[in-house]
């Protein structure tokens, strides 16, 4: 069986995150009639919205992994089965299931999910000024581009939260593998940027036994990465 992970992080101060229960064409764009009675019955509508919209998009990167290629997108396929949280939650896409994980801070939401038996995941996220202070990258941001990527590996990176990211999920998959950094790269196939899955090479190999997810919004990063 493939094994896959995927990890969604909405920044909860972002003005993109703001509450929108209330835009009914929203709602039924995105919500199953039980989702949607779910959030607007919650005590927090806003929160329980976008842990529900973090669920489908950590879901869809596990769904676009076991395909071998993106799906369209079509938030409402995704179905929460129950709630997000620590006790196994579940969430069904056409005939695949995927678990969830969630982590709610009052900066942000972050769920991750997982195809297939407990698994060996580590789920990390952090914000950039933090991630820029861990890396030692204030000062040469400029730098990193080259100095920090090969150039297959830059060819994905979109920005700066875009490598940010990959630069802390490679660094903990190197700490997770025990393997040098250096031997590991994160990269994309090819297709529109931003839109493509990441995967992970040990010496120039996609490395089947293990699988990694990224995401940015706003001012916070999220990496998941899966061992089998
Ligand atoms: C993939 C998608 C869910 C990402 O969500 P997002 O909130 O924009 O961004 P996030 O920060 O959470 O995730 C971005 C990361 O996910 C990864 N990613 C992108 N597409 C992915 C996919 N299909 N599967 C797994 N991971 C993917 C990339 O690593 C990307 O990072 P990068 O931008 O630095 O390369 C989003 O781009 C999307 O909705 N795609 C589908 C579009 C679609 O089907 N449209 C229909 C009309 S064609």
């Amino acid at each position: 069986m493939k094994l896959a992970v995927g990890v969604d992080v909405v920044d909860l101060q972002d003005p993109r995150a703001r509450d929108r229960s209330g835009d009914t064409r929203f709602m039924g764009r995105v919500f199953s009639p039980s989702e949607r009675e779910r959030i607007l019955s919650a005590a927090d509508p806003a929160l329980e919205l976008w842990v529900l919209w973090g669920a489908k998009e950590a879901a869809f990167k596990v769904v676009s992994k076991l395909l071998g290629a993106p799906p369209t997108f079509q938030h409402n396929a995704f179905r929460v089965l129950d709630p997000p949280g620590v006790v196994a939650s579940r969430l069904a896409y056409e005939g695949l299931a995927v678990q969830l994980g969630l982590d709610v801070h009052p900066q942000r939401v972050m769920v991750w999910a997982w195809n297939g038996p407990s698994p060996e995941i580590l789920v990390a996220q952090c914000r950039i000024p933090d991630a820029l202070h861990s890396l030692e990258l204030s000062a040469q941001v400029d730098e990193w581009r080259t100095d920090r990527f090969n150039p297959r590996e830059m060819e994905a990176v979109r920005g700066l939260p875009s490598a940010l990211v990959r630069l802390m999920a490679r660094r903990d998959a190197a700490r997770m593998l025990r393997t040098p950094e250096t031997r590991l790269a994160i990269t994309c196939p090819p297709g529109f940027t931003g839109l493509r899955p990441p995967y992970l090479e040990r010496d120039g190999k996609l490395m089947e036994e293990a699988d990694i997810s990224l995401s940015h919004d706003g001012t916070q990063l999220a990496w998941a990465i899966r061992v089998s």
